[in-house]
């Protein structure tokens, strides 16, 4: 089992599935959900409609049509709120939700961008902290996903998972 950081764009990544940070609708966005849909094609917009929606903290699969992984992992991340309104637990569920579709679908390989970081603003170091600190739990305890790829679409924002990963886990 690994865990890794990459620096780049989610949506060439060749792994069984990347995971998407979309919105309560599955109905797109701007953001890594924008460039996932873009990539993808129209049929995944057609699949997620179909879907019906995903609470906040809970997660989605569908296929990845055009994209180079097979399959896309939607999970709603919460919006920042200033820390009281149970935010990091239902960040924490994000990851722990994907990785449980990953699981149940026999996934090998899943790559996570850093949910909620963006239009959601929640601080990025406290969403590294819960990002690695739910993989880490998983991988105790669970033999799959047998890699979880952390994509930064920045370099500080590599380095800060770099950083986070390279202490005592
Ligand atoms: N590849 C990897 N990471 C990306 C990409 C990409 N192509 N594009 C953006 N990111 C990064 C952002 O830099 C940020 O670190 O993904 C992280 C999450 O940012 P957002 O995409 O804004 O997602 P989030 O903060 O969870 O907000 C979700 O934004 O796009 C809408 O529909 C989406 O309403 C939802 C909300």
């Amino acid at each position: 089992m690994s865990l890794r950081v990459v620096v780049g764009d989610i949506t060439g990544l060749e792994v069984d599935a990347i995971v998407n940070a979309a919105n309560e609708t599955l109905l797109g966005g701007g953001g890594v959900d924008g460039a996932i849909h873009r990539a993808a094609g129209p049929e995944l917009l057609e699949e997620c409609r179909a879907l019906g929606g995903c609470p906040t903290g809970e997660a989605r699969l569908t296929r990845g049509y055009r994209l180079a992984a097979r399959y896309v992992i939607h999970t709603v991340g919460p919006v920042w709120h200033g820390g009281s309104r149970g935010e990091a637990e239902l960040l924490a569920a994000c990851y722990a939700s994907s990785l449980r579709l990953a699981e149940e679908h026999g996934l090998e390989s899943v790559a996570f961008p850093a949910i909620s970081t963006g239009v959601y603003r929640f601080p990025k170091e406290a969403a590294c902290e819960i990002a690695v600190e739910s993989a880490r739990a998983w991988l105790r305890e669970k033999k799959a996903p047998k890699e979880i790829v952390f994509c930064c679409f920045s370099e500080s924002d590599g380095a800060l998972y770099r950083a986070r990963l390279n202490e005592k886990g």
